[in-house]
């Protein structure tokens, strides 16, 4: 039987990158997804819900919705929450700035930081809040948070990114704790640079290039769902095999 037949998936981020990624490697699996992304681009999500749906999925519905907004976060969060939702994948996530330009304590205007929490941190805070009571009702249910090696080691560069996946992290390892005994499994996936998505191009720490590609990200979050109930890896680190250049 296929990994996820009979699971319905909550994806943000799912329009493009390694969202796009994931939400195939799951339809694949027979999930039924929900994809979430921008508003600005309905039309990329609805190309991507007729592709899934040529994967395998079950079924598959869009949401646009801004991150940065947290009534439309919470809107969002009640509906999945009241229809039940099995695996929830924080993707989402901004570089910073719009054109990815630095911010941080030299750089940058501090009004985007608020933009950089709200979509990397607050929103998944929020879907995870919404959507872990029903998870608890039913003894079961996946949390799998994007987030980055940045939140592990400190480098000059985007510290207001950094702090925000810094959140995410903690906020996630902490739910791991508080779930467990529910047998809600959370995870955080956090890999270094990779190569080929949208944030990769905006970033000058990428320059375009990366040696982890969207695909190894899928691998490690289709990983996840292949252990046995008993198992969960609390935190997947995915670093780069080229000499010298790990990050
Ligand atoms: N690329 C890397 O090197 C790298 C490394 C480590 C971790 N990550 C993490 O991996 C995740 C995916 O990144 P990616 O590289 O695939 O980037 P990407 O190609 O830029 O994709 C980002 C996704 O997030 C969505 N998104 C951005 N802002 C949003 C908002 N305000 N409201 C709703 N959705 C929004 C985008 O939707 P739209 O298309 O509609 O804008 C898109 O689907 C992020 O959390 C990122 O931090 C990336």
């Amino acid at each position: 039987m296929s990994l996820l037949q009979g699971k319905t998936v909550l994806l943000t981020g799912a329009s493009r990158g390694i969202g796009a990624s994931i939400a195939c490697a799951l339809a694949k699996e027979g999930a039924s997804l929900t994809l979430v992304a921008h508003p600005h681009h309905e039309q990329d999500l609805k190309q991507m819900c007729d592709k899934v749906k040529g994967c395998g999925a079950k079924d598959c519905h869009t949401c646009c919705v801004d991150f940065a907004d947290s009534k439309a976060v919470q809107k969002l969060a009640d509906e999945c929450a009241s229809k039940g939702v099995d695996v929830l994948i924080n993707n989402a996530g901004i570089f910073g700035a719009h054109h990815g330009e630095e911010l941080g304590p030299l750089k940058g205007n501090p009004d985007d930081w608020d933009r950089c929490m709200q979509v990397n941190a607050l929103a998944p805070m929020r879907l995870i809040r919404a959507l872990t009571p029903k998870m608890c009702e039913k003894g079961e249910g996946w949390i799998i948070n994007i987030g980055d090696v940045e939140a592990m080691h400190e480098g000059p560069h985007h510290a207001a990114y950094a702090a925000s996946k810094y959140a995410l992290r903690g906020f996630s390892l902490s739910a791991y704790e508080a779930l467990r005994e529910h047998c809600i499994r959370v995870v955080d996936v956090a890999p270094g640079n990779v190569s080929g998505t949208g944030m990769a191009e905006k970033s000058d720490m990428h320059g375009g290039q990366g040696v982890i590609t969207p695909d190894d990200v899928v691998q490690a979050v289709m990983f996840c769902f292949r252990l046995s109930k008993n198992a969960v890896p609390q935190e997947i680190v995915l670093k780069a095999m080229k000499a010298g250049k790990a990050t």
